[in-house]
């Protein structure tokens, strides 16, 4: 394969045009606020419906969604409101469930949506390990249920320019990913805290976790370094910093970095035997990404740098795989 004279655009459907679906958001957090403003600014799926463990939270989720949203969306329905989150499954309006809310109870709230016969989008990771994950899919799978882990990254047009790279052969022999996730956090947040799961392993980690796997296929062997968080940063002592090399099937590397102690360039590079393609950071985030070959060439690809606003992205391709009756789309980080 030759060095390409341009990029091949990127494949994603508008997600505009994804059919709507009605959609219940399970927990009322910082990823649930930006899901649902990213869901009524670019798409025409609607939140119908939002439960949190208290009617208040609910509310004034739904209050401040709609403040927030009327003006760029236009007419905005308020979503129904509930108290529990069996209440908001059991809503026979609904017809897909957004389960956002910490790490560990995405098994039991992802449980729930799909016992009550909903399709269901879980944050990632869907568990906090293979067996649960597997437990969910047994699940979907015997009631004939979409079921996808909300790796939101996956859907971005960007990550479908690499997908065509990757599959064209322009990188040659895909030899070794490396990928990096650094954040600092106040002591306030849920990833200081041992009984939500905190530090980086089931969070930051599972962006470059996932990408290694989806560029290089699955890790066959793998060893990881953790320190622990400083008692200064997380009273609790959670895991501060981890660093995983791991070896893919097909004999490529990849050298993976997550921590909640500091902020990291948080790039991702794919080296090849005939081009290099070096992510901007933040890596997961919609952005843009050079391709150089040895001799120096280079072809740069750009898209608006949108943040968490791009989160409607993985909110269409759920809807397109639901009304095409497809029982998934995920792209698992949980090994
Ligand atoms: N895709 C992304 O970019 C992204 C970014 C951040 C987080 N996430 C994922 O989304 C999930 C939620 O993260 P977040 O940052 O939104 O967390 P958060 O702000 O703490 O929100 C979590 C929500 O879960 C509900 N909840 C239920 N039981 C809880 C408990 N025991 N303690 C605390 N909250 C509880 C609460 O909603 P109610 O009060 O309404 O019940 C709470 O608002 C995580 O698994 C994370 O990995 C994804």
């Amino acid at each position: 394969m030759t060095f390409p004279t341009a990029l091949p655009a990127p494949r994603t459907p508008d997600p505009m045009d994804a059919p709507p679906l009605r959609w219940g958001v399970l927990g009322t957090g910082w990823i649930a606020q930006r899901f649902c403003d990213a869901l009524a600014r670019h798409t025409r799926q609607r939140v119908l419906a939002v439960g949190s463990r208290t009617r208040e939270g609910a509310d004034a989720f739904a209050d401040a969604f709609v403040a927030r949203n009327a003006d760029a969306s236009g007419r905005l329905e308020r979503p129904a409101t509930y108290g529990s989150y069996e209440a908001l499954v059991d809503d026979p309006d609904v017809d897909v469930v957004y389960v956002a809310t910490p790490h560990h109870l995405h098994l039991p709230h992802a449980r729930l949506a799909l016992g009550a016969g909903k399709a269901t989008v879980v944050e990632k990771p869907m568990g906090l390990s293979r067996s649960e994950v597997d437990q969910l899919e047994a699940l979907a799978s015997a009631r004939g249920l979409f079921l996808m882990e909300a790796l939101w990254s996956a859907y971005l047009p960007k990550f479908d320019v690499v997908r065509q790279l990757l599959d064209d052969g322009v990188l040659g022999t895909v030899h070794s990913v490396q990928a990096d996730l650094g954040e600092h956090f106040g002591p306030e947040h849920r990833i200081m805290r041992a009984d939500l799961f905190g530090g980086p392993r089931y969070d930051l980690l599972t962006y470059p976790l996932w990408f290694a796997r989806w560029v290089l296929g699955d890790l066959v062997e793998a060893a990881e370094v953790v320190t622990p968080a400083p008692a200064s940063v997380s009273p609790d002592g959670v895991e501060g910093q981890i660093a995983v090399s791991a070896r893919s099937a097909s004999g490529g590397v990849a050298s993976l970095f997550a921590t909640i102690l500091g902020d990291t360039p948080t790039t991702a590079t794919v080296v090849g035997s005939a081009a290099t393609l070096s992510i901007d950071g933040p890596f997961y985030q919609p952005g843009g990404f050079t391709l150089r070959a040895h001799d120096g060439r280079e072809l740069r690809y750009d898209e608006p740098r949108i943040a968490h606003a791009g989160l409607h992205f993985e909110a269409a391709a759920a809807a397109r795989a639901v009304a095409a009756g497809r029982l998934t789309a995920h792209h698992q980080t949980t090994g």
